[in-house]
């Protein structure tokens, strides 16, 4: 039996952008940072390096891959575009957006889970294109966390859930916006639909298409959704604490010392039954970003202490981020 790789941590100097590019071509899988959170990318047209990808997660077979370009010129060979498509693209490409469209036959079957759809972004983080564009071709990358687990937001995160199944990462800091792209169903483009809130809001996208977007999220995940986006499972995200969700925190409501208390908002002045040690909060400021920023990475940290449930509030308001934030409690919160 071979030895089990132990994932090594690269900074982003050219000379490990050529190395890790170089792996990529040879079909090995790397963990790169997006602006959203970290992803396991490998080549998304070589079959043998999706499947790692697939391997390393634990993920189920059919539960479909993003794939990541540097550049719109690469998209035709892969998908169907339209005129939408390059509305949403020239507005919101590099960017946390990812569109469903209809498929072309370059895209593996694996990389899809048998659809004939394919999802696509080109995203923002510098290191991420420099990588896109050293090793020319598209990367399939779902968020690198075994499945099922807290997005990572950072290298060491990516270490902590995937160092024994995977040999590189690419560091590129802390993700900036820390919560995964909006997916939109472009399929038809005359029926957008959301299918995942992210940090572009569904009233950006229809003032850049001119119509209305439905949002399928908003709707308890039918059978028929979920097969659209079989990943959007009603659990998710899933620490190993039990999460209780709330629309405001009352601390006083429960006596037990052994359980978290994670504010929305840092409170002026501690509530009963709040104490410096059981207090979290997402910011400081009420600062949205900065909520998003440090949800995941707040989440593994609690999840990491020995809390025996996790007493959380919901993001305020109905903003792009709030949605997302609030998806996303709501999923790590689904009973098991
Ligand atoms: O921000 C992001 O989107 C990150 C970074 C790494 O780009 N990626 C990410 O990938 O969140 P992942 O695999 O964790 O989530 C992708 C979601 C899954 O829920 C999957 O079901 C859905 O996208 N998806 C992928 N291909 C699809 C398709 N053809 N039709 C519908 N949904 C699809
Ligand atoms: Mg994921």
């Amino acid at each position: 039996m071979s030895a089990r790789p132990t994932a090594k941590i690269y900074r982003g100097t050219p000379r490990n952008l050529r190395l890790l590019a170089n792996a990529i071509k040879k079909g090995e899988v790397v963990g790169v940072p997006t602006e959203t959170v970290y992803g396991l990318a490998g080549d998304a047209l070589n079959v043998q390096a999706v499947k790692k990808i697939f391997r390393a997660k634990g993920r189920p077979s059919n539960d479909p891959l993003i794939v990541h370009l540097h550049s719109l010129a690469q998209l035709d060979a892969l998908a169907e575009t339209s005129p939408a498509v390059e509305k949403l693209a020239r507005a919101f490409w590099p960017g946390p957006l990812t569109l469903v469209l209809p498929k072309k036959p370059a895209v593996p079957g694996l990389v899809t889970s048998g659809r004939p759809s394919v999802a696509v972004r080109i995203p923002r983080h510098p290191l991420f294109l420099a990588l896109l564009r050293a090793c020319a071709r598209p990367l399939a990358a779902p968020s690198a966390n075994p499945f099922g687990y807290i997005s990572p937001t950072s290298a060491a995160h990516v270490r902590d859930g995937l160092g024994k199944k995977i040999r590189y990462i690419l560091d590129g800091g802390t993700c900036d916006i820390g919560v995964e792209s909006t997916i939109l169903d472009l399929r038809d483009p005359r029926h957008p639909a959301i299918l995942r809130p992210g940090a572009i809001a569904r009233r950006a996208i229809e003032r850049v298409l001119r119509m209305p977007v439905a949002a399928a999220h908003d709707e308890i995940v039918t059978s028929t959704q979920a097969a659209v986006a079989p990943g959007l499972l009603a659990r998710h995200y899933s620490p190993r604490t039990p999460i209780e969700l709330h629309e405001k925190l009352k601390p006083a409501t429960t006596s037990s010392t052994r359980e978290a208390f994670l504010f929305f908002q840092r409170p002026a002045k501690l509530p009963a039954g709040c104490t410096a040690i059981n207090t979290f909060a997402l910011t400081k400021n009420g600062a949205l970003s900065n909520a998003a920023k440090t949800l995941f990475a707040t989440l593994r940290k609690l999840d990491a202490g020995q809390w025996t449930k996790i007493h959380a509030e919901r993001a305020p308001g109905d903003s792009a981020l709030a949605l997302a934030i609030n998806d996303r409690l709501t999923r790590a919160a689904a009973k098991r």
